[in-house]
């Protein structure tokens, strides 16, 4: 997933622009845009949504973010929309690999119930909004096959911390959230699951958007996190890998194809050894997914 673009479950033609947006994912939200008293009607119109578009030949993946097990909102949610078979649930304020335990088991029993395969929606956690999340990053690792990807916030964390900004003037994120980031990449690597970057909110200024993915590209991460259509093509290009980086892990790969047994190839005067194999098929894998290669 390059570009997963949020949706407030209550945002009436919203959900069907999202749609044909481009993105590769559709969050559809009852989390943080949704008031408290839009709840119920929010659920309500999520399942409406999934149920009409799930069965779509051509579509985005349908995600619904949850609220959160501390509100005491994420069963009634789940309820509601589970047996209108999401791809998968976004758990935000996560605590490491125990609460997607916990959120694989509330899966699983509505699966049941709704006559769906087991681990047929999968879960995108958000790993860094609480102070205590970040102290587990690193147990995300054989919690639950359906963990297919990992993302992180500032905002929340930011508000937990006590902070007064979460960015420097420049809009530049400060150390808390340089390191949250970094644990949700690490954490994502260690699990074996795609690590996504969070959203930027200033919608309107796609030029920081664009440096934004490219430092995320850059350090190893798939994909970023929208909250507005325009934001969509940016992220999109930035995260389709270019013919250029596609030839160049060709290369990579038909090297050691022709060099059997071989732990290190030299192309072109430089060397490349496994890593740089490794590096190679993940490369050619996510143009495959998006028709790149
Ligand atoms: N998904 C789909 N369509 C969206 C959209 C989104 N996230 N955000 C805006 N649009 C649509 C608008 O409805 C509008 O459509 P129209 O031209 O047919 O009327 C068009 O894109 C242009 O929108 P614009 O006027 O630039 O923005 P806005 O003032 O309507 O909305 C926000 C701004 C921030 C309220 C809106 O982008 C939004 O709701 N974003 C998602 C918020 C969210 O889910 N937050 C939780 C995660 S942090
Ligand atoms: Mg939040």
């Amino acid at each position: 997933m390059r570009s997963l673009l949020f949706v407030p479950a209550d945002g009436g033609r919203k959900l069907d622009k999202a749609l044909t947006s481009g993105a590769d994912a559709v969050i559809v939200d009852l989390e943080d845009s949704v008031p408290p008293e839009g709840k119920t009607a929010a659920r309500a119109s999520a399942a409406d949504f999934l149920k009409a578009t799930v069965k779509l030949a051509k579509r985005p993946r349908l995600i619904v973010r949850v609220n959160s097990f501390a509100t005491g909102l994420t069963d009634g949610d789940l309820d509601a929309v589970v047996a209108a078979e999401p791809d998968a649930i976004m758990l935000p304020k996560a605590a490491g690999g125990a609460s997607i335990m916990h959120a694989d088991a509330k899966l699983a029993v509505r699966e049941a119930i709704a006559g769906l395969p087991d681990g047929h929606v999968k879960i995108v956690a958000i790993a860094t909004e609480t102070a205590a999340s970040l102290f587990v990053a690193g147990s995300y690792g054989g919690a639950s096959a359906r963990l297919e990807a990992l993302t992180w916030g500032a905002e929340d964390l930011s508000a937990e911390l006590g902070a007064e900004a979460n960015r420097d003037a420049d809009g530049t994120f400060l150390d808390p959230y340089r390191l949250a980031r970094t644990l949700c990449l690490a954490g994502a690597a260690a699990a074996q699951v795609q690590a996504i970057d969070t959203i930027a909110a200033d919608f309107r200024n796609l030029e920081r958007l664009k440096r934004e993915a490219e430092d995320a590209r850059r350090d190893g991460f798939t994909g970023k996190m929208a909250i507005h259509p325009a934001q969509v093509p940016v992220i999109n290009e930035v995260f389709t890998p270019t013919p250029a980086a596609v030839a160049a892990a060709r290369a990579v790969i038909d090297a050691f194809a022709a060099n059997p047994g071989k732990g290190a190839v030299a192309i072109e005067g430089v060397m490349y050894d496994r890593p740089h194999l490794e590096r190679a098929r993940r490369l050619l894998a996510r143009a495959n997914a998006v028709g790149a290669a």
